[in-house]
């Protein structure tokens, strides 16, 4: 195998954000940039190999490569191999059509003690050759890097002159083969459904969600033509004996059909309005472009991600056989709806609050400190893997449902009886200028103390600050994470406005305001009731039509 050092010019711009490296297509495929990203990950990788143990077994361990099958999947995935080989990787491991949804990639990773992989995705960013791609490498444990580890990276991008490629065909990913190399190494193209699905049946009782389905209990789930569309059809309809039909858009396109895989209220609209009308199954869910993300929606009742994940820490211990032994503890991003940590305190268990990602909570399941974590974006997962993991919040619910044998809509009211209910919005203004988003912050950052005591929506802020996380686990600090503004009543604190900049996006900035008000008395109202007030008043005062000309927000959820 001829290896090839090519020189090459570094970019400056390939610091990873919230969830790996994002851009728009064109731009990951111009010379050199893939490449360049690509070798920066190795050589950070192999630094840190090496500086744990100067002998590690880095490059006999495998390397997981897979995605989520959008445009230039397999072209960056035979990049990605080239140049693993020409940097002495061993065992290079990629799933069939280069197709591997998040967590079962991390899955993967986790089952064959890999020492890490590529996960080609943009999520739920929209794909093709106009629109997003993506790559995140996952460590050893299955979690997404690390703050320290993507650093680094960028620091090696920046500097980068030369990188090595194997100069060879590129390989057919079609068909499950193993490939053994002049030098010894080996390239094994494997069934990336497997691994997911069982570790699947381990978790939960297949036995009783067959016989949930049997007895004629009906489910809608929307693929959105993004990467669980296979996994879903093999688990809910050929497993668990759901009618066929039940899971639709189940061809994972790389463009998605022209949709934006995002399971929320505005782009998995089709499928909540079936959830509203007289067709509705018993359980309607959605996943993301990479697999991570979920939606719930039952009849007549869509289900806000800060409730369902509260839900199922609530229920899980008795109604999933794993968590029998109960939850280590529960942890949610700083933005999401506090309904979980009042779990939690019920079950007299720790809660964590972190930064927005998921890359926070594989620290802490790690020291065994948490079960389950999620955040509002639609995210749920558990220490059963290190990345959020959807179609295992939809088994989840599936195994409430089951146990409990109630709709989907009493579960949640019950759960709102016994709890309260955080009313719960996030809207996001997109496309804007950056500076100026930026100054926004950078201004309210600096009125923080003076803020104590404004009146918004009728509520005054009793505190107000900007969100730094210390990490249990390995010490480190995290700071300038959003603001926070906390409300209070006339006697107690009842809410928060919570606002960021998002680290995905690819154009623009993206200003994020999480808006939160809990009540014990009122449970059937509206978020858009209950939040009204605050939401016309915050407005005003970040001054958001004359910053940046816009009424309300771009996208609500
Ligand atoms: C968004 C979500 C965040 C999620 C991330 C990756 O990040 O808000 O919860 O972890 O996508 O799926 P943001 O764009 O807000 O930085
Ligand atoms: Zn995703």
């Amino acid at each position: 195998m001829q290896i090839k050092n090519i020189q090459t010019t570094a970019f400056n711009d390939q610091r990873p954000g919230t969830a790996g490296l994002r851009k728009k297509t064109k731009h990951f495929m111009q010379a050199h940039y893939l490449e360049n990203f690509t070798q920066s990950v190795l050589n950070a990788v192999q630094e840190k190999a090496a500086a744990v143990d100067q002998n590690s077994e880095l490059y006999n361990k495998p390397l997981i490569i897979g995605g989520d099958g959008r445009f230039f999947n397999r072209q960056a995935i035979n990049t990605i191999i080239k140049l693993a080989l020409a940097n002495g990787y061993k065992q290079i491991c990629v799933a069939q059509n280069g197709i591997l949804s998040s967590p079962a990639a991390s899955t993967v990773i986790r089952a064959r003690q890999a020492s890490g992989g590529f996960i080609l995705s943009a999520s739920h960013n929209p794909g093709g050759e106009n629109e997003d791609f993506g790559i995140k490498y996952d460590v050893e444990n299955g979690g997404p890097a690390q703050e320290k580890l993507t650093e680094r990276i960028f620091e090696i991008s920046k500097n980068l002159t030369q990188y090595q490629i194997a100069d060879i065909p590129d390989f057919n990913l079609t068909t499950v083969s193993t490939q053994t190399f002049a030098n010894g190494a080996k390239l094994e193209v494997f069934d990336g459904l497997n691994d997911y699905v069982n570790l699947m049946q381990k978790l939960f009782d297949f036995d009783q969600l067959k016989a949930l389905f049997n007895s004629g209990f009906t489910l809608r789930f929307d693929a959105m033509h993004a990467v669980t569309g296979p996994y879903a059809k093999k688990i809910f309809e050929e497993i668990l004996g759901a009618k066929s039909g039940s899971v639709i858009n189940y061809i994972p396109l790389e463009d998605f059909g022209g949709g934006h895989p995002d399971p929320n209220q505005v782009h998995a609209r089709k499928l909540i309005e079936f959830m509203y009308s007289d067709l509705a199954t018993d359980l309607g869910a959605a996943s993301d472009g990479d697999g991570d993300r979920n939606l719930i929606v039952g009849q007549n009742c869509f289900v806000s991600p800060g409730d369902s994940l509260a839900i199922i820490a609530r229920h899980m211990q008795a109604c999933i056989p794993v968590y029998k032994n109960g939850l280590l503890g529960v942890a949610r991003s700083m933005p999401t709806s506090q309904a979980v940590d009042l779990v939690a305190q019920k079950l007299g268990i720790a809660h964590y609050e972190t930064p927005t990602g998921w890359k926070f909570f594989s620290n802490l399941m790690d020291a065994n400190k948490c079960t389950i974590c999620g955040e509002e974006s639609f995210g749920t997962g558990s220490n059963h893997i290190r990345e959020k993991d959807g179609l295992w919040a939809v088994l989840c619910w599936l195994s409430i449902l089951a146990y409990q044998k109630k709709s989907v809509q009493n579960i949640v009211q019950d759960f709102w009886v016994e709890f309260g209910r955080n009313y719960y919005q996030r809207h996001d203004y997109e496309d804007l200028e950056l500076s100026k988003a930026n100054e926004l912050l950078a201004n309210c950052r600096t009125q923080l103390p003076s803020l104590i005591g404004k009146e918004l929506g009728g509520l005054s802020i009793a505190q107000a600050d900007d969100f730094s996380y210390h990490d249990p686990v390995e010490g480190s600090i995290t700071s300038k994470q959003g603001i926070r503004l906390f409300l209070k009543n006339t006697t107690s604190t009842i809410g928060r406005i919570v606002f960021r900049l998002s680290g995905t996006g690819t154009t623009g900035g993206t200003l994020r305001i999480y808006y939160e008000l809990y009540d014990r008395e009122h449970l059937d109202c509206t978020a858009d009731e209950i939040l009204q007030n605050l939401v016309l008043d915050t407005r005003k005062f970040l001054k958001l039509k004359e910053l940046f000309g816009k009424e309300k927000a771009d996208i609500i959820t």
